[in-house]
């Protein structure tokens, strides 16, 4: 597995419980003293439990000589960062293809080079061509096994899938059964659990990732939408989504309003298809759309607060519970929490700040004028407005009264929709919220 990432770590660990011998490569050095030392670098819930059983049992190591690694390998992973390019959105292959042609140069025998990474469509058959210029007597496959791990969900998500699609190149003469069966090996206790296992073209394999994440991220785009034109007509978002989630052809899954989707995939992914589409002369026009639709959001979101602070934060004091993307993570990318208080700092507004896990990571994203507090009601202290950014489950139970108690104002910004209106009015404070009536702003 090279790459000791978020998903090289996961998904070379859940192999090694599969019961495979893994051998992650990661070329950070302080990286991979932590992991030898059995510390986790990112924070995952079992995680570390599982690190820790596995290399005990021998299955599972942690090191930086890749040709060790790859030497005697049946396969070999390919798991290393491929950011967005700035400017055209792009995802940057960069790492992906120098680690690809160091696995040429150290491979020994027959190998399957198989990308975990999401890759560009074309990214698969490019490897090849790497591999093959590299080293024109090597015997190998290529292969793309896309992952789909939810962060905080990762285990479940690799031990229990909806699905494991596999694609194998379907021009090769002669066919690559050989690397189909490896693969299918690695993933055999997923046949007991009647796991779909898609086998597909490489390019098919590659494009599903994109098309899969874009969708999702569509469909949290739509209920946004949705979301706002609920409070301008007097309807109630969470009627809506819940209604129309029952369809099953719809679901209820991805259909909570939020301040815009983020996080390592939705953004990136987004952006790539689109650069994609219009490369291939094909836009994917809902979803440029979609990646419009979302920017906008996040600034929006910074409007609404200052309206309804009647237009001025200036000299106010604005708590903030929740800073990551999405509870259960310290992950702090492309966070909604970003572009809002940014605006909220250049509006004049003092801010303090509480996450359970991404006080760390959210200090050298976020203005440096931010105040980070110990808990949530630290984070309330004489705050003007409260503004839910993040729907961690702790802030669900804080007590309304004793909010009123910290807090110098009566306002609360409720962006993913936490608490129910009724009781926080009845607390006495003026409340909005996502999508619902009863949070609608009166003018
Ligand atoms: C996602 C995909 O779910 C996963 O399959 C893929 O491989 C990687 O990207 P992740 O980014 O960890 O996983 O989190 P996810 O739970 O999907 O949430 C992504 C973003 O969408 C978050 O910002 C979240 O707050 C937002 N979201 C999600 C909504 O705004 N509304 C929803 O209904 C669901």
């Amino acid at each position: 597995m090279i790459g000791g990432g978020y998903v090289g770590l996961v998904s070379g660990t859940c192999f090694a419980e599969f019961g495979t011998d893994v051998a992650i490569v990661e070329t950070n050095p302080d990286r991979l003293t932590a992991l030898r030392e059995g510390r986790i670098p990112i924070y995952e819930p079992g995680l570390d439990r599982l690190v820790a059983e596995n290399v005990e049992a021998g299955r599972l190591t942690f090191g930086d000589d890749m040709a060790a690694a790859v030497k005697g390998a049946d396969a070999v992973f390919v798991a290393v960062g491929t950011p967005s390019r700035r400017g055209d959105g792009q995802a940057d292959t960069s790492y992906v293809y120098a680690a690809v042609e160091q696995i040429a140069r150290a491979a020994d025998a027959y190998t399957v080079i198989v990308t975990k990474s999401t890759v560009p469509v074309g990214t698969g058959r490019e490897i090849a061509r790497i591999v093959r210029e590299t080293r024109p007597d090597l015997e190998f496959d290529i292969a793309s096994n896309p992952e789909f791990l939810r962060e905080g969900n990762a285990i479940q998500d690799f031990m229990r899938p909806d699905r494991v699609v596999i694609g194998t190149d379907q021009y090769k003469p002669g066919g690559t059964e050989r690397a189909q069966t490896i693969l299918r090996k690695l993933y055999r206790p997923l046949y007991l659990l009647e796991t779909p296992i898609v086998f597909t073209g490489l390019e098919t394999a590659e494009l599903i990732k994109y098309s899969a994440n874009s969708f999702l991220a569509m469909k949290i785009t739509f209920i946004n939408e949705i979301s706002d034109l609920c409070e301008k007509v007097g309807a109630n978002v969470n009627d809506v989504a819940r209604s129309i989630g029952l369809d099953g052809r719809i679901g209820k899954k991805f259909l909570h309003p939020s301040p815009g989707f983020g996080g390592s995939c939705f953004p990136k992914d987004t952006r790539a298809l689109t650069a994609i589409g219009r490369n291939a002369g094909s836009p994917v026009r809902l979803i440029e759309t979609t990646v419009a639709v979302n920017d906008q959001r996040m600034k929006d979101m910074g409007e609404r607060i200052i309206a309804f602070a009647n237009g001025d934060v200036h000299g106010l004091t604005i708590g903030v519970l929740g800073l990551t993307f999405k509870p259960e993570t310290d992950d702090m990318r492309e966070a909604a929490s970003i572009p809002v208080l940014d605006m909220l700092d250049r509006a004049g507004a003092h801010i303090r700040a509480f996450d359970p896990a991404g006080m760390t990571t959210a200090r050298p994203v976020l203005p440096q004028s931010v105040t980070y507090c110990t808990d949530a009601l630290d984070a309330a202290r004489d705050a003007d407005i409260l503004v839910v950014l993040t729907e961690w489950n702790e802030f669900r139970s804080l007590a309304p009264e004793k909010l009123a108690r910290e807090m110098k104002g009566r306002k609360i910004v409720d962006l993913r929709n936490i608490w129910d209106p009724k009781t926080i009015k009845e607390a006495g404070f003026e409340y909005i919220s996502l999508g619902r009536p009863d949070a609608v702003r009166s003018h």
